[in-house]
């Protein structure tokens, strides 16, 4: 009875390693090369990254109840002018929730990523 105990407690160690392991690497690969678990394009770049950051603070919970699939807004479904149109929105957005507001350069980091991939 002893044995089986301690053998169980290992077990149950070890799966908890596994699943801690398990979601260190999701995550990594969320954060290294989003585009292979969601589709959008180039998330591994600097841009990409900024993108998904600032804009998966409201949208895309990647870990939520939605699954992985559910991320950040896909740029590839709007053309630039709709974007620039948005943008200012989501940044009014930001503002009202409290966010901290984009800097210049992250601004320029988003406009560059949407210009990138929107549609054309
Ligand atoms: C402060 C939270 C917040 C952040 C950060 C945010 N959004 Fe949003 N977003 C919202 C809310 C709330 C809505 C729905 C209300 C609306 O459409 O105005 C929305 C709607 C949208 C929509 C759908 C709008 C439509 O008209 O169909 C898109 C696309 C979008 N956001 C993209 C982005 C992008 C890209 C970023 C990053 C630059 C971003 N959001 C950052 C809160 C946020």
């Amino acid at each position: 009875m002893k044995r089986l105990g301690k053998t169980w407690a290992e077990l149950i160690r070890a799966a908890r390693l596994c699943a801690y392991v398990l979601g260190v690497t999701i995550w990594l690969s969320i954060g290294g090369c989003g585009g292979v678990f969601t589709g959008i394009p180039e998330l591994d770049t600097s841009d990409g990254q900024v993108f998904a950051q600032r804009c998966s603070a409201c949208h895309g919970k990647p870990f939520g109840s939605h699954g992985v699939t559910h991320g950040v807004p896909d740029p590839r479904f709007r053309t630039l002018a709709e974007w620039q149109d948005l943008l200012p929105r989501m940044e009014q957005l930001m503002r009202e929730k409290g966010l901290a507001p984009l800097t210049d350069s992250e601004r320029e980091a988003i406009n560059r990523y949407v210009s990138r991939h929107a549609k054309s």
